[in-house]
């Protein structure tokens, strides 16, 4: 099929680059002009695993091609994804400018050739977002123009954004019609048969087809069910420190039933990036405008914001003087295998830390250069090691999988004083106190090297 992709950011160029490996021919559009060059340059604006090689192919084999025009992509395709950001505002609501820019751009360029266009909303929208785009659509294209709205929620996790897509739990579409709903079936055909599983067919995605509203609100309704999960595992943890529990083993207890599930119950900083914090906040907005009050959400967003204010505190008592030390920070995206810093833990943390008078010191694998734009004054470092070196403290930030190998000894030896403050539970506890460090995780009490007093659960609440 012929498509085009509106937005070639995250959600954009993995869906069309996808799209193109699966065999459909794609043009993705940007109306940033930078990105549009780099990626014919053949470079990649974002750190996805995978996704260098896969672009590269595609554009090979011909099947995929960049261009900085809305207007001619509405012009030769049968589709359109719509895929532009939809950030949050100050007062909760999504801001959707920029889907109302990309729909009348459609709208004046979509041809009365007699076909019908599908316009399909990748981007997160509130609730009737799919009406809205139909209305701008219809008053600004010329007579004769056929087309439909669909609603296909991308539920794909940065980081293994190529592996979610092309093996998802789900595929879900709304739909006005059975012509929209065959459209999107054999746009997405390759991988509702299984191809891409390990073997080809051994599992198929559910395919799940709704009522435009209905698609609209399983993306809301999802991402705030996730985060709500964090917000409970983190509530838990605050409970186990005020108790002398050991949140990993209750979260373990808990994930055992089937019926809860072990996903999304690791404590810790919390929830951040482009989607969980913006998506809760619109959606309790999104409920409250229709007439409910959906105050587990305001419950939800109070216990995250308080998550990076609760490891600020254990920052404090592990130092006591902030001002002056050298602290060094492991892991700055906020989570795994991305370069995205938007919302991320790090960067409250960075702030207090240099508003308190700290040198920082810095590691991240992928997003150090985003970082540096915003704190120019932070050393970032070539590895964990260096950015320990004559540090009185290490914070873990980020859950990268290289953290939880490093040689506790040698970090040891490398640090001024030995003191570990966990904010992702990555290591532990006897590992670390018999490397020699104090140790400060979220949801278990401290622990400190034998020869060391121990408390008796956490002094921190
Ligand atoms: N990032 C994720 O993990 C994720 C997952 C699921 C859903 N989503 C949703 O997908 C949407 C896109 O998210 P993202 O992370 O890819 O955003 P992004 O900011 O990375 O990409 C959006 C792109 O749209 C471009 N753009 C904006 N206005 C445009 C216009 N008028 N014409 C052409 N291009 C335009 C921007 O230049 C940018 O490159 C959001 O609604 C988001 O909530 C994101």
């Amino acid at each position: 099929m012929r498509v085009g992709v509106i937005g070639t950011g995250y959600v954009g160029l993995v869906t069309a680059t996808c799209l193109a490996e699966a065999g459909h021919h794609l043009t993705c559009v940007d109306n940033d002009p930078r990105k549009i060059q780099t990626l014919r340059e053949g470079k990649i604006p974002i750190y996805e695993p995978g996704l260098e090689e896969m672009v590269a192919r595609n554009v090979a084999a011909g099947r995929m091609r960049f261009s900085g025009s809305t207007a001619e992509a509405a012009a030769e395709n049968e589709m359109l994804f719509i895929a532009v950001g939809t950030p949050g505002r100050d007062d909760g609501t999504a801001d959707l400018s920029f889907i109302e820019a990309v729909s009348r751009e459609i709208a004046t360029n979509l041809p009365a050739d007699g076909t019908r266009k599908i316009i399909v909303e990748k981007s997160t929208v509130p609730v009737s977002t799919g009406d809205r785009v139909k209305r701008s659509i219809q008053r600004g294209c010329r007579p004769g123009v056929q087309f439909e709205v669909v609603s296909n929620p991308e539920f794909l996790r940065e980081g293994s954004a190529i592996h979610d897509f092309f093996r998802p739990d789900r595929i879900v579409v709304g739909v006005e019609s059975e012509f929209a709903a065959a459209a999107m079936r054999r746009l997405y055909e390759p991988i509702l048969e299984g191809r891409y599983f390990d073997p080809p067919g051994s599992r198929r995605p559910a395919w799940l087809v709704t009522d435009v509203a209905s698609a609209e609100l399983i993306k809301h309704a999802s991402n705030s069910f996730l985060a709500l999960k964090i917000s409970y595992i983190n509530s838990i943890a605050a409970i186990c420190e005020l108790t002398g529990g050991n949140i990993e083993h209750v979260a373990e207890g808990m994930g055992l039933d089937n019926r809860i599930g072990p996903q999304f119950l690791r404590a810790g900083l919390g929830y951040g990036g482009s989607c969980f914090p913006k998506d809760v906040a619109a959606f309790r907005e999104i409920a409250r405008a229709a007439g409910a009050d959906f105050g587990i959400l305001k419950e939800v967003m109070e216990v995250n914001a308080g998550q990076r204010k609760k490891f600020l505190r254990k920052i404090e008592e592990a130092l006591w003087v902030v001002k002056g030390k050298t602290v060094a920070v492991l892991g700055l995206a906020f989570k795994p295998h991305t370069d995205d810093i938007r919302e991320a833990p790090a960067l409250d943390i960075l702030a207090w830390l240099d508003k308190q008078g700290a040198h920082i010191r810095a590691y991240d694998p992928a997003a150090q250069e985003n970082v540096r734009k915003l704190f120019p004054g932070v050393a970032y470092c070539a590895s964990p090691y260096q950015a320990a070196e004559q540090a009185d403290a290490l914070l873990v930030v980020t859950e990268w999988d290289e953290f939880r190998y490093l040689d506790l000894k040698r970090l040891r030896e490398t640090m001024k004083h030995g003191i570990i403050i966990d904010g992702r539970n990555i290591f532990d506890p006897p590992a670390v106190t018999e490397a020699g460090f104090e140790y400060f995780s979220m949801g278990r009490p401290p622990v400190r090297p034998a020869g060391m007093e121990q408390s008796s659960g956490s002094s921190v609440s």
